[in-house]
């Protein structure tokens, strides 16, 4: 019995040291994060008091692709910099899932908050929480509107998303000298994102003119924003509508021809493309899709001729730029930002930091994706 308790105080002693060695081999500054993401930035972090300070860090949803990557980023990006996360999810889009995991993170000692909003404007109460605590918030990817507590935004350049597929579709339409008329569809995302009025107008100001002029033409005549929205930005919706678009136009390879959706993201682009598969579309008849993400069902169906373009935004460097600016926050120095004047929440124009996006398709997904370590091979083949 006896040595069966100091067998035990050895085991609990060891698990003491080891723990005890393991805390002060804090990770060092450098990367170690997801596709040689350069965390250099924040490298310079003085880990031993920075390992003490908690960041929050809340994504929309588990279900789509990109903010699990988002988030892993983050995290790894954030830890390697020294700080402990605490990372949460919403769920499948469940707002108040989201306000009650930013409560926690506010009431459990978090210094910043990170903030990818499933909605822009439900989170008016918890962030006036926030901001009584001092606790300054960045708004990720998606600006949360009509609150007073956002500090930094940091995002990509969502106007020239959308104007990157407009132009995508004015230049393989070649709008300006073929004959046409074309037939377009339009589909963008959750109307309570403040983001789609960025990416659908951005893709407007290009091809209205194209409307106008009748060299584009709407068969279903849904070309307002509201109208093509697409609740949580889901792919049974788009496929759904798509079905109804199918039916109601006579859209088929042999009947109504359609030559272009312009599709606000990838995760709508793969309903449309559902829809039109299932309609008998092949490749060899599929109308150009636009898309944005970079999304691997995406990626594939570029490949596959199903999808045209997409956009790549490289959620590491979205990421890194946000650790860069929670170690400028938490250091009293001044974070990075290099727009103050395009974002207004309604409660004025809010310091943002916008990256550049790059137009991915079956042309150059490898350089872009594969080379650079984003996804492997594997992933998108097959
Ligand atoms: C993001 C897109 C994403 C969409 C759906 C938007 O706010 O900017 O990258 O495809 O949400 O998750």
């Amino acid at each position: 019995m006896k040595k069966k308790v100091s067998k035990v105080l050895a085991v609990v002693l060891a698990a003491l040291i080891l723990f005890v060695t393991g805390c002060n081999s804090q990770p060092s500054s450098s990367g170690t994060t997801s596709g040689g993401a350069d965390a250099g930035a924040a490298s310079g972090a003085d880990t031993a008091s920075a390992a003490k300070k908690k960041v929050g860090v809340s994504m929309p949803t588990k279900s789509l692709q990109r903010w699990n990557q988002d988030g892993e980023n983050m995290k790894s990006s954030l830890e390697a910099a020294g700080y402990e996360v605490d990372l949460q999810y919403g769920g499948e889009n469940e707002i108040p899932l989201q306000v009650s995991q930013i409560e926690n993170m506010i009431s459990s000692g978090c210094e910043v908050l990170v903030i990818a909003a499933i909605d822009g404007e439900s989170l008016t109460e918890v962030l006036a929480n926030a901001k009584a605590n001092n606790i300054p918030v960045i708004a990720y990817d998606r600006l949360i509107m009509n609150t007073d507590a956002v500090t930094y935004y940091a995002t990509f350049d969502n106007w020239k998303v959308g104007t990157m597929q407009g132009e995508y579709l004015k230049r393989v339409l070649d709008l300006d000298n073929a004959a046409g008329p074309f037939n377009i569809e339009f589909f963008t995302g959750d109307p309570g994102d403040n983001n789609i009025n960025f990416f659908f107008d951005g893709a407007m100001s290009v091809l209205q003119p194209y409307l106008d002029s009748g060299k584009l033409v709407c068969p279903s005549g849904q070309t307002e924003k509201l109208t093509v929205a697409t609740e949580g930005w889901s792919s049974e919706r788009s496929q759904s509508r798509m079905e109804n678009l199918i039916s109601s136009n006579g859209y088929s390879p042999s009947g109504t021809k359609l030559d272009a959706v312009m599709c606000s993201n990838d995760s709508t682009a793969q309903g449309v493309t559902t829809a039109l598969t299932n309609a008998g579309y092949t490749k060899d008849n599929f109308p150009y899709i636009t898309g944005q993400d970079c999304d691997i069902v995406s990626v594939k169906n570029m490949i596959a001729g199903t999808q045209s373009m997409s956009v790549f935004k490289d959620t590491r460097t979205l990421a890194n730029k946000v650790v860069e600016m929670v170690d400028a926050i938490l250091k009293g120095s001044e974070p990075p930002v290099n727009d103050n004047e395009t974002y207004d929440n309604g409660t004025g124009i809010i310091p943002s930091y916008l990256c550049d996006p790059v137009e991915g398709s079956a042309a150059n997904y490898r350089e872009l994706l594969i080379d650079t370590g984003y996804y492997k091979e594997e992933d998108v083949i097959g």
